[in-house]
């Protein structure tokens, strides 16, 4: 009798959880426009599948994005510390739903629910459509406790490992005015291999 006690128990519990990962989860309703779009968001923290990927993503002081529309494209600018240098890459993109593609590899980006009014959660799964790492970015440095354990139950319900936090003390670097683009090829690779 008590075995059977628990076991309903834990069938609830576990529905529960099914349920509260649904919402968690899902990706924003509305489509993605140039206004969601605005102004430069730091990068909070992140939660990675591929090991060898969050290794090279830990050497980072820093980063923020920050989305353009130039000469009738939309890129996505992304500004890295590392090594006490800067690096800028610049991709095209495409929006397309509740999310974005990028022009120059497989990867499709989608907006996910969060409850951080300034926060971005975006979710990069790759060719094959699986998931490879989500991203929390902020218009502040550092979120609420309450916006961290948000993300961390995201990547738990998407299986993915406990999120790497960046340091919020490290300078961001500077947002670059021209655009001249100094796409990293290696970090290209990075991407399609990630
Ligand atoms: C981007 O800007 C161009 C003008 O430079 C405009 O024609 C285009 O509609 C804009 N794209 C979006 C998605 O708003
Ligand atoms: C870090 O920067 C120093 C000096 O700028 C350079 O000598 C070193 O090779 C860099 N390390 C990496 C891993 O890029
Ligand atoms: C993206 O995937 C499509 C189809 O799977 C393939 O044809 C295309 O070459 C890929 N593009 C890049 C940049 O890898
Ligand atoms: C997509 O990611 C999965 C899991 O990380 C991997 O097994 C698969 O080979 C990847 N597909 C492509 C086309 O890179």
């Amino acid at each position: 009798m008590f075995g059977v006690i628990a076991l309903l128990c834990l069938v609830s519990v576990s529905h529960a959880a099914t349920a509260e990962c649904e919402d968690l989860v899902k990706p924003v309703d509305q489509a993605i426009g140039l206004h969601h779009l605005e102004g430069r968001r730091a990068l909070i923290a992140s939660s990675i599948k591929n090991p060898a990927y969050a290794e090279r993503f830990k050497s980072r002081d820093s980063a923020s994005i920050t989305f353009v529309n130039e000469t009738s494209r939309i890129s996505l600018i992304r500004v890295f510390s590392f090594n006490d240098s800067c690096q800028y890459q610049s991709s095209n993109i495409i929006l397309q739903g509740s999310g974005f593609n990028f022009e120059d590899f497989n990867l499709t980006v989608t907006f996910l629910y969060t409850s951080c009014h300034d926060c971005w959660m975006m979710r990069f799964d790759n060719q094959s459509k699986e998931l490879q790492r989500i991203y929390l970015f902020s218009k502040r440095r550092e979120v609420e406790q309450k916006e961290l354990e948000e993300f961390s139950a995201q990547a738990k319900c998407l299986n993915l490992p406990p999120p790497i936090l960046m340091d919020h003390t490290k300078e961001l670097c500077p947002e670059r005015i021209s655009r001249e683009p100094t796409v990293q090829t290696e970090e290209k690779t990075e991407e399609q291999k990630a």
